[in-house]
């Protein structure tokens, strides 16, 4: 059996009586494990995501089943049969650490492969599309759906009111608003990396690509009462199923989807390809098979892997890099900055995050560096040992970019907000527009008359039903 010790490896002689002057005296200094262990209690907690705080993590495997190496150079996809360890992350985004899991908003969807050259991180969502196009409006939206700063409480208000004031954000409204908006389960859902991100191939050229990943569990969805059942007896439905169904051996798999667009094809495509609020339809860019993804083993520590994972989209590989996507452009920053404040320089050596792959870089010291710190091994570069010497092999194709430096409305470009939710809404069976319609309703109630009117107006520029059917379900509350 082993025996309890301080944190310096020193027996300790009593856990349950702390030290006093006397059988009734008061606390003594000297009772250093007191002190040791209440210090480190007190620094328990670090910062929770800014956004996405309550999730839950599983390791896996992705398999390749079909070839796309005239697409990619990335070795994850290299060979049919070919295996890659990888560890998922699916969260809530509005809610903190503690909130439950079957409420009405977006899940997250993000994953990590540890490839053969470096972590892949893929950090997307249970829907193919967002609210905005520019990063600047990210920290407002994040704002308007996190609690009011009076009240400290959720606010329909003022998240309605910043929803309608964007009417590009009406795509990814209608999404949330539909049964797809609470789903089942964590396994009951799609992904998709909902960006258009580059792939490279061995002759560099380069594909626009969009990732999709299809649940094999079948999509499930939970209405507004149900997920109310479920919130009041569970908070952890989510995070529970999860874990469950893998200790079961019940591996939740989905299959890896890509659309792939021609480089060219990008100036001439009627839809902005770079634009978030949009999809490529199926009947444009249809979905080419690539291979499986299986979660099969829980973590064995929730704070250490799931906590303590940092996902960044600017964790690309050969043959998988950025697109000019404005919103993707303003997230290369902020993943790591945050990640560096919410978990340190050195994150990235925490075992969850650190590559399987051999990794040599310059950078040294730092808090918590833990690993060795590279030893004797120069720090510097150029050096006369000419180790660690950068890769010009692995440099991409130059992107062709024109135009002069300027902040760019897109809405002078671009007044298409409407036909893409109107085109869902209108692929919706009509129980589904009428879940829809009181769907949204129920979350808009408790937002003034003008904000409802916005909304609705929003909607019916969409569809006039769709405007309608709202209105009329507000009115029935
Ligand atoms: C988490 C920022 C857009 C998916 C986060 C975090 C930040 C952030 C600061 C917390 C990260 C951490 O503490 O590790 C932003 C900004 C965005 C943006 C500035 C736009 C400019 C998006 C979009 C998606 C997305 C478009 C999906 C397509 C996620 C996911 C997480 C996350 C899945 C949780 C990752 C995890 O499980 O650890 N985001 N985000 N975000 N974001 Fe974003």
């Amino acid at each position: 059996m082993k025996k309890l010790t301080t944190a310096f490896g020193a027996p300790v002689v009593d856990n349950q009586n702390i030290q006093t002057a006397g059988r009734r005296g008061p606390a003594l200094l000297q009772d250093v494990w007191l002190l040791e262990k209440m210090a480190h209690f007190d620094r328990e907690v670090i910062p929770e995501r800014r956004m996405h705080a309550k999730g839950a993590g599983a390791h896996g495997t992705f398999t390749v089943t079909h070839d796309i190496i005239k697409y990619t150079k990335a070795k994850i996809f290299s060979e049919i049969g070919k295996k890659t360890q990888m560890f998922a992350r699916f969260s809530t985004v509005a809610g903190e650490r503690g909130a439950a899991d079957a409420e009405r908003d977006i899940r997250g969807f993000a994953l990590k492969f540890y490839t053969d050259e470096g972590n892949w991180d893929l950090v997307g969502n249970n829907t193919p599309v967002f609210f905005l196009r520019d990063p600047l409006k990210f920290p407002d939206l994040n704002h308007a759906i996190k609690r009011d700063p009076r009240t400290g409480m959720r606010s329909a208000d003022n998240n309605w009111d910043f929803w309608s004031l964007l009417p590009e954000a009406l795509h990814q409204v209608t999404v949330v608003m539909s049964d797809r908006g609470i789903p089942k389960s964590f396994r009951h859902m799609h992904g998709f990396g909902s960006h258009t991100y580059s792939f490279i191939n061995s002759e560099n050229k380069r594909f626009w690509v969009k990732f999709t990943f299809k649940t094999q569990q079948g999509i499930q969805n939970l209405t507004d009462a149900e997920a109310g059942d479920i919130i009041a007896s569970d908070r952890e439905s989510h995070q529970r199923d999860l874990y469950e169904s893998i200790e079961r051996g019940e591996f939740p798999r989905w299959k890896l989807y890509v659309q792939i667009m021609n480089e060219e094809d990008a100036n001439t495509y009627h839809i902005h390809p770079f634009d978030l609020t949009k999809v490529w339809p199926h009947s444009d860019y249809p979905l080419i098979e690539v291979g499986i993804l299986e979660l099969n083993r829980n973590p064995d520590n929730f704070f250490a892997e799931t906590e303590q994972a940092a996902f960044s989209p600017a964790n690309i590989v050969p043959g998988i890099s950025f697109s000019p996507d404005k919103m993707l452009q303003g997230r290369l920053f902020s993943y790591g900055d945050t990640q560096r404040y919410r978990l340190g320089v050195n994150h990235s050596l925490i075992p969850i995050n650190a590559p399987q792959c051999p990794f040599h870089s310059y950078h040294r010291d730092g808090a918590m560096r833990v690993d060795g710190n590279s030893g004797g091994a120069t720090s510097y570069e150029p050096n006369r040992h000419g180790e660690w010497q950068e890769q010009p092999d692995f440099a991409e194709p130059p992107l062709a970019i024109n135009g002069d430096a300027g902040r760019f409305n897109f809405r002078e470009d671009d007044h298409d907000y409407y036909s893409q939710p109107g085109n869902l809404f209108r692929m919706l069976k009509p129980d589904e527009q009428q879940r829809l319609f009181e769907n949204t309703a129920r979350a808009i109630g408790g937002a003034s008359k003008e904000v409802q009117d916005r909304h609705i107006g929003n909607c019916s520029k969409a569809d006039p039903a769709y405007g309608e059917g709202v209105a009329k379900a507000i009115a029935a509350l």
